[in-house]
């Protein structure tokens, strides 16, 4: 089957870019560039500027800079508040634009960039202005009120470092500036080297909504290098990554020696559970969801599909029935449910796994398993069944449109299994009984648990994992924890 050609959104043309830097669009000091890959097409989209260590230390500076002596850490919360907005109002009025160029660089169906990230990010944005005026400190009875008067203050953390993977590249920039600009901080940005392309528009709309010089700066460049410096540099307060856990276990080794703070958003190979007295049509939809959403990219992705047993096999005809009528093709149609994986890199990685879920697990491949078209990077949603929870593809991040079905009959050994991974990112559970769903809810090791849901996602909503899936939490009143320095001030009264 060929991909379809009719091109309902025009693709937009990117040649060079740059890297933002005290204000300023500047190339990266070395003058070298790297390609980035249309993963629909496997074309080189624009030469990107390529930042490492130098660029690194000249951003963080800019960035201590208007720490330090600029306006912004001092200027009133509201002002922030106020700037926050405008950016997410910019935002808005160039979605279009910025949806078109997520797609090229991420091979994302335009339709799902429209619906989710778009109003995702947008709508982060406006709950962290919201916060920026309410970031306060409190005022502390403690002994002989008559001689001491004792309160603390909520102060930014200073310059920090945020390191992003490529799944969601505009709303991973919005997950990281805007809970940290509303607290006052500066930001050194280094986006992944898979989609350098819409942080440096979010980084225009930022200057043109009136950003000082200095406080969001943004470095392409490798991991290896720009990230890597940017982790080790002395001049960095806080590293925010998101991210595979083994890059976090290195980043925590590196930030070791400048004890800077870490907040971590790692992988995940959540558990979808779904019992007999489920509403089967929504759960159902909620496994395809799970698993198939954003080409299954996705750190919480429904990856383990546990299914009580006497619904298994009309569950499982069901779900391969949907999966094998995915729309997949053209990101920039309408029309596509599913698109391009990453990179060639990630493309690979996926067909790998499944490779292993044949031979060397021995599971049993009901739908997919192989690739789409014969251009770009596009894999079929892949079902696996006869699978248990000991295999490879039960236990290792795939991060692709594979699911791994595991039949259950006892709630015990259920719990016991779901939590027999090192992750804990989110779990889901479909259920009529409110008593079991709560109960479930509970026992899960996991940030995120949705009771007959999947993939809700909302900025008030701290998101983040237990064990292997991460540090710290994200959205909500949470990240703002994260962001910022308690201090306790004391003064002699009498
Ligand atoms: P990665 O963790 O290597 O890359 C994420 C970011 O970290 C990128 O910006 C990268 O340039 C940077 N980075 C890499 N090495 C670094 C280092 N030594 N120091 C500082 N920064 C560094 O993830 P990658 O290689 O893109 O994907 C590998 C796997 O990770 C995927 O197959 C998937 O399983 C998982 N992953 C999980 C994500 C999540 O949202 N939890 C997102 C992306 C990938
Ligand atoms: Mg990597």
């Amino acid at each position: 089957m060929s991909i379809p050609s009719m091109e309902k959104v025009a693709r937009p043309k990117v040649r060079q870019t740059q890297l933002l830097i005290d204000g300023k669009w500047v190339p990266s000091k070395s003058g070298k560039t790297f390609e980035d890959i249309d993963p629909s097409t496997g074309d080189v989209i624009a030469h990107v500027a390529e930042g490492d260590a130098a660029d690194i230390d000249e951003a963080v500076k800019a960035a201590r800079r208007a720490f330090e002596s600029g306006p912004w850490p001092r200027m009133s919360a509201r002002e922030r508040g106020k700037l926050l907005l405008a950016l997410a109002d910019r935002i808005e009025a160039n979605a279009q634009e910025l949806a078109a160029l997520e797609v090229l660089d991420n091979g994302k169906p335009i339709r799902e960039v429209l619906a989710a990230d778009i109003p995702l990010v947008v709508g982060t944005f406006r709950y962290y202005a919201g916060w920026a005026d309410k970031i306060a400190g409190e005022t502390l009875p403690v002994e002989n009120p008559d001689q001491f008067f004792c309160y603390t203050r909520r102060e930014p953390v200073g310059v920090c470092g945020q390191i992003i993977p490529w799944n969601f590249p505009m709303l991973m920039v919005a997950w990281k500036w805007a809970p940290a600009l509303a607290c006052g901080n500066t930001v050194v940005l280094k986006p992944a080297e898979q989609t350098p392309l819409t942080a440096l528009r979010l980084g225009e709309l930022a200057m043109e909504a009136g950003s000082p010089p200095g406080v969001i700066n943004i470095v392409n460049g490798f991991g290896e290098t720009a990230g890597d410096a940017l982790v080790k540099h002395p001049g960095v307060d806080k590293i925010a990554f998101t991210g595979e856990y083994r890059t976090a276990q290195i980043i925590m080794a590196n930030a070791a020696p400048t004890l800077k703070r870490l907040t971590f958003e790692l992988g995940g190979k959540s558990p979808n559970i779904v019992f007999a007295d489920a509403d089967m049509e929504q759960a159902v939809q909620g496994a395809v969801d799970g698993i198939f959403f954003n080409q299954g990219e996705v750190c919480c992705a429904g990856s383990r599909l546990f299914l009580e047993q006497k619904i298994h096999d009309e569950f499982v005809d069901r779900l391969v029935a949907r999966a094998k009528a995915r729309r997949l093709g053209d990101p920039f149609d309408p029309q596509t449910e599913q698109g391009a994986q990453v990179s060639k890199e990630q493309f690979d990685k996926i067909l790998k796994y499944i490779e292993i879920g044949k031979t060397q697990d021995k599971a049993r491949c009901v739908a997919g398993g192989e690739r789409f078209g014969d251009r770009g990077y596009f894999i079929r949603p892949t079902v696996f069944t006869n699978v248990r929870n000991d295999m490879r593809i039960a236990q290792e991040e795939i991060f692709g449109p594979v699911v791994a079905v595991l039949p259950f009959r006892d709630e015990r050994e259920l719990v016991r299994e779901a939590n027999t991974t090192i992750y804990g990112l989110a779990a889901a559970i479909w259920t009529k009984d409110i008593g079991r769903a709560h109960a479930l809810a509970a026992s899960i090791r996991a940030g995120t648990v949705w009771v007959n849901c999947y993939n809700t996602f909302d900025p008030a909503a701290p998101f983040g994992g237990y064990k292997y899936s991460g540090m710290g939490r994200e959205c909500g009143r949470e990240a703002l924890e994260h962001y910022t320095e308690v201090k306790t001030v004391w003064v002699r009264m009498a």
